[in-house]
């Protein structure tokens, strides 16, 4: 065969794969095609941010700073799994679109990037921006791997770096450590936020079985003022990546929320976020609820060592969370290509009260919405046994379905998303069995590489609404459900091998009233390199 008529049959051949392709895509493709071959591996987050290859973990860093998102993230660039942590970076203008822009920071001799916050110093204490163009500070910790496998105990210190030029580079600042290690293990991931009624800037550091609380006038010396937790919550796992933050209640005042990531004893099993709800004076925090009360953000397995933004305009005021849409049991080997892992949706998150006490809701960010294309909407009916809405889901099969139930306190009922190989994921709601909600992914596709990835997950409902109202966002390889305004949220990897093209509502014994229904095709965020 010469040269030519090889590159003739190679030709002929792509083009049959193509037509194939083609054909296939008319009666919902086995793999959807985008609009490009960017990021459009099998099982790729189509509006979840995920590093363009290669390893991420906790989201770092995040700071709205002239007129953009910043997003930082743990990243290790030559690999799929954990390894020497950098700051991997990206911005966004409506932090749903993201732009890639080159490492932050890189390990060094002192040691790797471990997480952290970035703050706008807007008097330029620290001198290294002006007046006119206010620095950039990044707080993060440097664990040292020498210091640790020689048995000591102060491998963890807060160091800085600072930007002037709008997060695009970083220079270490000279007197790092600027918070050295006591002598504790585990002494890390510093969140620092300005305390306007006590004028300070204020480090919440996680501190194995206890957050630390400091403060500073000028970012680069820290006096300790408080700690908080050694009997309070959950201790099933170390204590990571805490904030601490205010938010409006309905009367009109405030309390504090604090966020305590624990690498494992999520509410089922893993790691898992936890919060409380209490007041800070500027020097300690005090929780309104009992010790022992358990409060978790999310009761799915894939939200893990989220924290919220920081310098968000207070015209907008809103509290903006996100969090690494994975878990530590299985993190490192779940079936992904090019890269491994994803965040969460960017959610706000807000305090409401109950009849047992103030609960933090978290909802998709508003500018989430304006990923719908089109929109499909189900007329009201009553489900005596099943109500098959696949003709609603489009060939790009990631969807939000929005849906109310409004007897559903009375009977449960399921959803099912299921693809043509009979794998799927459901969701259910089980009044008569200790009023819970429940993920199930038993059956949800790849789950062969660690046994600690299938499993049924559950919740107990806390709204008393009799209608239950939920908002569900299927991705390629997630599903999150917020519940009852966000009362109640699951956040759940999936692997399967096929799209879910299917979608079905299922009444459990008595007959149930949809309410409404709407199924919304989202569309992908990553159409141009
Ligand atoms: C949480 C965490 C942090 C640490 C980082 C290291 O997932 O363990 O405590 O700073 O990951 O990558």
């Amino acid at each position: 065969m010469t040269k030519n008529s090889t590159i003739h049959t190679l030709c002929l051949l792509l083009t049959v794969v193509v037509l194939v392709s083609c054909s296939r895509k008319e009666d919902k493709p086995a793999v959807v095609s985008s609009t490009s071959a960017f990021y459009n591996e099998q099982h790729r987050p189509q509006f979840h941010f995920s590093p363009k290859e290669h390893w991420m973990n906790d989201p770092n860093g995040m700071v709205y700073y002239q007129g953009e998102y910043h997003l930082f993230y743990q990243h290790y660039p030559e690999g799929n799994t954990w390894g020497p942590m950098h700051w991997g970076h990206a911005v966004s203008e409506d932090l749903i679109h993201w732009k890639h822009l080159s490492i932050a920071l890189f390990p060094d001799s002192a040691g790797m990037i471990f997480s952290g916050s970035v703050v706008v110093d807007h008097q330029n204490v620290t001198g290294f921006g002006t007046a006119d163009n206010p620095p950039l500070i990044a707080i993060y910790t440097v664990h040292n791997m020498e210091g640790e496998k020689s048995g000591r105990n102060d491998y963890q210190n807060q160091a800085i770096a600072y930007s002037a030029d709008r997060g695009r580079t970083w220079t270490k600042y000279n007197g790092n450590p600027v918070l050295k290690n006591p002598g504790k293990k585990d002494f890390r991931d510093p969140k620092v936020f300005w305390h306007a009624p006590s004028q300070a800037w204020i480090m919440i550091l996680a501190v194995g079985d206890h957050v630390e609380l400091y403060r500073s006038t000028n970012l680069t010396s820290w006096t300790k003022s408080g700690d908080f937790g050694i009997d309070q919550g959950s201790h099933g796992g170390v204590w990571e990546c805490p904030d601490l933050f205010p938010l409006q209640v309905d009367n009109g005042k405030q309390k504090w929320v604090m966020l305590v990531s624990l690498s494992d004893g999520g509410p089922n099993g893993g790691s898992g976020t936890q919060y409380f709800v209490g007041n800070f004076d500027g020097t300690g925090f005090t929780n309104d609820n009992p010790k022992d009360k358990i409060l978790w953000i999310d009761y799915g397995r894939d939200n893990y060592a989220g924290v919220t933004w920081s310098n968000i305009p207070e015209g907008d005021g809103r509290t903006i969370f996100i969090g690494w849409m994975s878990n530590w049991k299985y993190a490192n080997v779940v079936p992904t290509t090019v890269w491994r892992s994803a965040n969460t949706l960017p959610r706000t998150v807000q305090l409401k009260e109950t009849g047992d006490g103030l609960r933090l809701t978290s909802m998709p960010v508003s500018e989430f919405d304006s990923l719908a294309l089109t929109s499909n909407e189900v007329t009201q009916q009553n489900i005596s046994d099943s109500l098959d809405l696949s003709s609603t889901i489009t060939a790009l099969s990631t969807y939000e379905l929005d849906v109310e139930i409004s007897n559903a306190d009375k009977t449960g009922f399921v959803i099912e998303l299921q693809n043509e190989v009979n794998q799927k994921v459901v969701f259910g709601y089980s009044p008569s069995e200790g009023n819970r909600y429940y993920v199930d992914r038993l059956m949800a596709g790849k789950n062969d590489y660690s046994l600690n990835f299938p499993g049924k997950h559950y919740a107990t409902r806390i709204s008393s609404d009799t209608t239950v109202k939920l908002r569900m966002i299927v991705d390629r390889s997630s599903i999150e459900i917020f519940a009852d305004g966000g009362l109640t949220v699951f956040t759940d990897l999936v692997f399967p091998d096929r799209v879910f093209s299917k979608l079905k509502i299922k009444s459990q014994g008595k007959p149930i009233t949809l309410k409404s229904a709407n199924v919304t095709a989202i569309d992908t965020i990553w159409k141009v390199e």
